[in-house]
């Protein structure tokens, strides 16, 4: 069931709207050093599979033209580095997220790689950008919506930074519909994804929340249609791994 206006959910708990944003603050900074590994921990591997299907639409151009893309609640650059290496010499990423850890983290990694001249972090709210309208040739928010307390005034902002003609991509973790996978998901998801978090980095809790923000966001038509509200145009989604995962589309037109 929907929470009232002015509450919302914290993975299965209903909270004020107001407190959201600080919990999930809360996670990520306690995460932010162990968050890469637990990716690859948690999906054995297969975020990178998503994350490239995310690459594959997103398809920056490989020769001089101008391409810049921002990547929302970005975190610790996963998406823009892909995106970096992919892109030709004129691709430039902006990583915007809210958690000063995440991007600390991030930034180091972009040195290390030698792409701190294609990819820069900054902090924002996807709730209220600090970017001009129509800054931006592509949008991308990977597994980040989920944890934005207003995703109606994110989408709206993704719109706004856009320029006509440009594309937002978002992936996010959805609801499985292949019978027997679901309840394996299940069992996999509620018994061992704590234990995990507990055991790498510490905070089981962190990992619970993971979980139940996952069982709690909306069922792809139902975002599509949030984010046809937002007025994006042609709007399409595709399930990923039995609907693990789903990559919704739309277009600034
Ligand atoms: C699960 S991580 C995803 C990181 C990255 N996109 C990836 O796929 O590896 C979620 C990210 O959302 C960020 N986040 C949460 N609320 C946000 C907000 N209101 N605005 C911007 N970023 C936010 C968190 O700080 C965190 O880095």
């Amino acid at each position: 069931m929907a929470a009232p206006r002015d509450e919302t959910h914290f993975g299965y708990s209903t909270i004020p709207l107001a407190e959201k944003q600080g919990r999930v603050d809360d996670v990520f900074h306690s995460v932010a050093r162990r968050y890469d590994l637990m990716n690859d921990l948690m999906s054995g591997g297969l975020h990178r599979a998503w994350k490239d299907a995310l690459l594959t639409a997103v398809n920056p151009p490989k020769g001089d033209r101008p391409f810049a893309l921002l990547d929302l609640a970005g975190g610790t650059g996963d998406v823009a580095f892909r995106v970096a290496q992919a892109g030709g010499a004129n691709t430039r990423v902006t990583v915007c997220d809210i958690n000063a850890e995440m991007l600390a983290v991030g930034a180091e990694r972009a040195a290390q790689r030698g792409l701190d001249h294609a990819v820069t972090f900054d902090q924002g709210n996807a709730e209220e950008l600090p970017y001009p309208d129509k800054s931006f040739d592509c949008v991308t928010i990977a597994f980040g919506i989920r944890n934005v307390p207003r995703i109606d005034r994110a989408l709206a902002e993704a719109h706004r930074v856009l320029k006509i003609g440009g594309r937002f991509l978002c992936l996010e973790f959805s609801a499985v519909d292949v019978p027997g996978l679901d309840a394996l998901y299940e069992l996999y998801s509620f018994k061992l994804i704590p234990r995990i978090g507990q055991a790498v980095t510490g905070d089981r809790e962190a990992y619970q929340y993971l979980v139940e923000s996952i069982r709690k966001f909306p069922r792809p038509p139902v975002f599509a249609r949030m984010i046809e509200d937002a007025g994006f145009r042609r709007v399409s989604f595709r399930q990923m791994t039995g609907g693990v995962v789903a990559l919704h589309s739309g277009w600034k037109l």
